[in-house]
């Protein structure tokens, strides 16, 4: 198909993919929408299956990006999809309400997979608010302000969350609050007990790997010091399992890989499904209290909307199977050992693996050298995306049920992307925008 060819879906049609990209400027976003075409990756998404993904020029591209874990599960995963097509005929969104036969069972079985610290359940419609409410029930059950996180971090864009990331996204709104949201380096137990000594924080907030940052891994220890520290200047622990969750790590949550109870752990993007947005905040008995006072203390019309409790039930139990759990630790051995050896090709532009079974960060030898990488890749059949908060890293997440000759085929494809990648840095350096 060319880039002239008219696009009509019955819903809606334009006239070309150029008219229809001239409009997302006009009518949605002007800077994102130049910003992915000047970047290399002229991307409107049409058809999806499994991990695959097609332009709407027809280009297949394998999906790694997967949106930070939403198609953990692959694209319109078929067992997702026949869920709620079935519910369909019964449910829609529900009552917020009233309690609800679809959120009641989705709590059990999240109650039930998660740590024992963690017994009931809250809503929200996607990442940002589940963290806002992980950050309003610290903020009940310690009668505590602080909310401390790390340097670079990224837990959504909603009023509170974006406060405790980085003030590329705070700062634009105004919303930067450094008095109540003091953040510190990653990996550095020193500054964590400084900021806590205090007695004055309601929580830490800490990603089990900090994704946005480009997945840089914590140190053997860290996570379960910082928890320490937690309770030593009683601090709540918020586990955000947004990325990390849904088997990712090899574990169902990768934060049970530490041995740490949190007292708050946040779910989003997979447990969707990929088909039904909603997301999830687990809390311990201690900081339930508000769900006792009172239960209308934080109200969201489509937090738990029953039919994405259903995509979400089936989303959990597919990825619970002990096939799934199997799978990933194959694909994770197998991707790893292809990557070091592609690594062992260009070891001066390809210079670091960061891995935690299928999340992973590939370090380039360039200020912004994971925007060359997923340029070359774009154009070479896969589509990974750069890490905002640190450029030379180029977010790399393959699927959990990624079948073995997708798996070999995708390997063939980066080590192309990469080499070319470093083919253009070394000869003149263009190419990328920011
Ligand atoms: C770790 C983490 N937490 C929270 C969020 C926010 O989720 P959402 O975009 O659904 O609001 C994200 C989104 O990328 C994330 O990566």
């Amino acid at each position: 198909m060319s880039e002239e060819t008219a696009l009509d879906y019955g819903f809606f049609s334009f006239a070309s993919k150029a008219e229809m990209l001239e409009k997302s400027k006009v009518f949605w976003n002007p800077d994102k929408t130049s910003f992915w075409s000047e970047s290399g990756v002229p991307l409107v998404i049409d058809r999806r299956e499994d991990y695959f993904i097609y332009d709407v020029s027809g280009k297949r591209l394998i999906d790694v990006h997967l949106n930070g874990g939403t198609y953990n599960l692959g694209h319109r995963n078929a067992e997702v999809v026949q869920a709620i097509t079935v519910a369909m005929q019964h449910f829609d969104i529900g009552n917020h309400h009233f309690p609800s036969l679809a959120r009641t069972a989705l709590a059990e079985a999240l109650v039930s997979s998660a740590p024992a610290s963690l017994t009931k359940v809250i809503y929200g419609s996607g990442g940002g608010e589940a963290i806002d409410i992980a950050l309003k029930t610290a903020r009940h059950a310690t009668q505590k302000r602080k909310i401390v996180s790390i340097v670079k971090a990224y837990h959504g864009h909603t009023g509170l969350a974006v406060a405790t990331g980085d003030d590329r996204f705070s700062k634009l709104f105004l919303s930067d609050q450094p008095e109540d949201f003091p953040h510190v380096p990653f990996n550095d137990l020193e500054a964590m007990e400084t900021a806590l000594r205090g007695r004055d924080v309601a929580a830490v907030i800490m990603e089990t790997i900090p994704a946005t940052y480009g997945f840089p891994l914590p140190e053997p220890g860290y996570l379960e010091a910082v928890k320490a520290l937690c309770e030593k200047y009683d601090a709540l622990y918020i586990a955000d399992e947004v990325q990390t969750g849904l088997m990712r790590t090899g574990e169902l949550w990768g934060i049970t890989k530490h041995g740490i109870e949190p007292d708050i752990m946040v779910t989003g993007k997979g447990i969707s499904g990929g088909m039904y947005p909603i997301a999830a905040v687990l809390v311990s008995e201690r900081c339930a209290g508000w769900l006792n006072e009172d239960g209308f203390g934080h109200i969201s019309t489509f937090g738990g909307a029953e039919l994405g409790c259903i995509a979400a039930l089936k989303a959990l139990e597919v990825t619970s199977r002990p096939e799934t759990r199997s799978m990933v630790h194959y694909i994770a051995d197998f991707i790893g050992r292809g990557l070091r050896e592609i690594q062992s090709t260009y070891p001066d532009w390809f210079v670091g693996i960061r891995q935690n079974g299928v999340i992973l960060g590939l370090e380039f030898a360039h200020p912004q050298g994971a925007l060359y990488v997923m340029k070359r890749l774009y154009e070479n059949g896969v589509w990974a995306i750069f890490s905002t908060l640190d450029p030379r890293v180029l977010q790399f997440k393959p699927g959990i049920l990624l079948k073995p000759e997708v798996a070999e085929e995708l390997l063939d494809r980066v080590e192309v992307g990469i080499a070319k990648a470093r083919h253009d840095v070394l000869s003149d350096g263009r190419g990328v925008r920011r």
